[in-house]
């Protein structure tokens, strides 16, 4: 009888071992542990066995049959935990999980935007460093030796010659040192300045210098150019106007303006109640530059212009308060 029960059992792992699919589990199930398998007529036979073997075969019986049931239960387990994938396949049609994504910064925006506008006038672009020197931010663009703008209050200086660059207006001279008419680009880039920080005054901010050199270039050039980005860049129907100013680098020097489009130029919060707004300084290149970069003044003339970018976007979008640009706030950037 003992014989018979290791016979059995050796059959039943041997054939457990083989098992590859829930259905040959089953089978496998009904042969061995089901109330009319293998084993149910080991326990039949049990009956026969005299009464001294009895309590050993019904002892080896016992454990057997304890045995190949954790063992069924364990590979059916195994089983379910391997066909799992198969009953539960991936849903192709779900949508998908989008990523979320950034955008370019407001400036970064208006730079691009114009950039697009004075290229397809013609401009190139040119760039010069934010570390210079005195002669380029200053003297070379015709700023007397006592200017204020050299003043401490204006300028971050690393030593008494060299400053963080105040505007790009030195781009221009570089670009003319290396290059003969015509020129005709656009500069854009970071400035500095040593001010106190408030909603309307950053140490930091952006500008683009536009320089056109060439024979023959009037102020009427300066007006058609500048008029045409403005109506590109604010509409078709925006009102215009200059206003003389001074630079040391330009001479006549004018301010631009353009109608407030909050208020169509009846005046507002935005405008101050004046009605204008204005967007950049410009000015026929003066002939003390043309000397500093060895142009000949009798021969060449040209114009030149600056706007600070925070305040042209400001104006566009609206925004009262500069220090918002640079304080990387989401909800804020994801505004635009
Ligand atoms: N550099 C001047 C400024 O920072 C702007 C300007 C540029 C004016 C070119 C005239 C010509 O205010």
């Amino acid at each position: 009888m003992i014989e018979k029960i290791e016979q059995i059992k050796q059959q039943f792992f041997d054939e457990l071992a083989h098992v590859g699919s829930p259905q040959a589990l089953e089978d496998l199930r009904i042969k061995f542990l089901a109330r009319k398998g293998f084993i149910a007529q080991l326990f039949d036979d049990l009956k026969s066995v005299s009464v001294v073997d009895k309590p050993a075969v019904g002892k080896a019986l016992n454990e057997f049959r304890t045995a190949a049931q954790a063992a069924f239960d364990e590979k059916k387990a195994n089983l379910e935990h391997a066909s799992r994938p198969a009953e539960l396949p991936v849903d192709v049609t779900l949508p998908g999980r989008p990523k979320p994504l950034g955008t370019k910064h407001p400036i970064t925006q208006t730079i691009d935007e114009i950039r697009r506008i004075f290229v397809s006038m013609g401009f190139s672009i040119a760039l010069g460093p934010e570390v210079e020197s005195d002669y380029y931010n200053f003297e070379a663009l015709n700023f007397p030796p006592n200017h204020p703008a050299r003043d401490m209050q204006d300028t971050f200086f690393i030593s008494k010659k060299v400053l963080l660059r105040t505007h790009t207006s030195p781009v221009q001279i570089r670009l003319m040192e290396r290059q003969q008419p015509p020129v005709r680009a656009i500069m854009p880039g970071r400035v500095y300045r040593n001010e106190a920080v408030s909603a309307r005054s950053l140490v930091l901010f952006h500008q683009i210098e536009g320089l056109y050199v060439d024979q023959g270039v009037t102020f009427s050039d300066l007006k058609g150019t500048l008029v045409s980005f403005a109506k590109q860049f604010y509409g078709s129907d925006v009102q215009y106007k200059f206003r003389p100013t001074f630079f040391p680098f330009t001479e006549p020097s004018a301010d631009m303006y353009i109608s407030c489009f909050l208020c169509k130029g009846k005046g507002c919060r935005m405008c101050k109640f004046a009605g204008w707004l204005e967007i950049l300084g410009s000015g026929m290149v003066h002939p003390h530059v043309f000397k500093y970069v060895g142009y000949n003044a009798e021969k060449y003339t040209g114009f030149a212009f600056g706007m600070g970018i925070e305040r042209i976007a400001s104006l566009r979008y609206d925004i009262d308060d500069l220090r918002l640009y640079y304080e990387n706030d989401v909800r804020f950037l994801k505004q635009f």
